[in-house]
């Protein structure tokens, strides 16, 4: 089990990603509130496909909490039950989470996959976990942080419900976001915990000043556009659905985020070069590169030519795989022990 532990957390850090490929489907689709509830979608563990399962109808069988539209209400079985002929009030209850009562198939299923996504990353890291006790004598970090990760995907979770329940509470799915980044950091931490290499870059105090410099920009810039994304949401919810009006008089973060970008680049290619120049044998250095330029790109994608297609999730996705790599980096540049120099 010691042998696979690292397989098994790397597996466990995919499937974080997946959810997070799986969330930002959800954003660019426009699927939040594909199921109205939570964990449950519509009342049923398989969600429905089709506007007839939730409308009601004479002879039909009803389970307790599954759900119908009936005049643009959601309306919640009491009990077990089957239809007479005409609709009875007494069997139903007014959902009074939200009042958001929009049947989509699409962004149903969008949203479902996305839960589905969830419970396997949760099943991962519930496996990393256990996987973890053997190291309970050699180093306790690693199964206290395995555990610990367990409890984030359980905040993550029930953080996710009250996002459905405040339908798109913005500040919440920012939050939602910066957890996603803490857990992938702490099982990155994990990996480097429980396979100690021997290091195969060279240690330079100056570059590993500049790499964490480098990280607290991602962040920043991360929490910018969390803003901008904010700004856009609110014109959406606004009722502007074209694309081409979201960003026509842009709010003051998304010129800082833009100029920002600057700075990130900056501060990378001058790491790029050092680490060429010094052969210090990062070369994770050139993936950052590589993401930053297409940060860049998919940015200016959405912002002058109409948000193209993908580019939302795009955007989001690289900036969390950026973070990730960064975050490596700095774990793999570790000050070499007297006794290995
Ligand atoms: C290092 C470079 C960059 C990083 C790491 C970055 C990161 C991010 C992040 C994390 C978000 C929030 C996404 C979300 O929560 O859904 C965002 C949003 C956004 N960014 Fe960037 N960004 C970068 C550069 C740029 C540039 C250069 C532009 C434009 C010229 C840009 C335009 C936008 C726009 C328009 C949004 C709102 C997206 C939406 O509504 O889905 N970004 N950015």
């Amino acid at each position: 089990m010691k042998k696979h532990f690292p397989t098994i957390a790397k597996t466990a850090l995919v499937l974080v990603y997946l959810v997070i490929v799986a969330g930002a489907l959800v954003r660019m689709t426009g699927s939040g509130m594909g199921c109205p509830d939570w964990p449950k979608c519509f009342g049923y563990y398989i969600p429905p496909t089709d506007l007839k399962e939730l409308t009601w109808e004479p002879n039909r069988t009803f389970e307790k909490g599954q759900v119908i539209i009936k005049e643009e209400t959601l309306l919640v079985a009491k009990d077990n039950f089957t239809t007479q002929s005409t609709f009875d009030a007494s069997h139903w209850e007014k959902y009074t989470k939200h009042d958001y009562a929009i049947f989509n198939p699409l962004h149903t299923w969008i949203e479902y996959l996305n839960r589905l996504v969830g419970a396997l990353a949760g099943l991962g890291c519930f496996v990393m976990a256990i996987a973890s006790f053997k190291f309970w004598k050699e180093n306790k970090k690693i199964t206290l942080l395995s555990w610990l990760v367990v409890f984030m995907m359980g905040f993550q979770g029930w953080l996710g419900a009250k996002v459905v329940y405040s339908v798109l509470n913005p500040i919440k799915i920012t939050i939602h976001m910066v957890m996603a980044l803490v857990i992938v950091a702490v099982i990155l931490y994990i990996i480097q915990l429980a396979r100690p290499k021997l290091a195969v870059v060279t240690y330079n105090a100056t570059f590993k000043k500049l790499l964490l410099f480098s990280l607290l920009l991602t962040l920043i810039q991360v929490a910018i556009g969390t803003q901008v994304r904010q700004a856009v949401d609110e014109q959406v919810k606004n009722g502007v659905t074209a694309s081409i009006l979201w960003l026509q008089n842009p709010s003051v973060s998304f010129y800082i985020h833009r100029s920002f970008s600057i700075l990130v680049l900056l501060v990378n290619v001058y790491l790029f070069n050092k680490n060429r120049k010094f052969n210090l044998g990062f070369s994770k250095i050139n993936w950052v590169m590589g993401i930053i330029g297409i940060e860049i790109i998919s940015g200016i994608a959405m912002a002058y030519f109409d948000f193209p297609f993908g580019s939302q999730a795009i955007h989001l996705v690289l900036a969390s795989i950026l973070f990730g790599i960064q975050f490596y980096m700095i774990l793999e540049s570790k000050k070499p022990s007297p006794a290995n120099s």
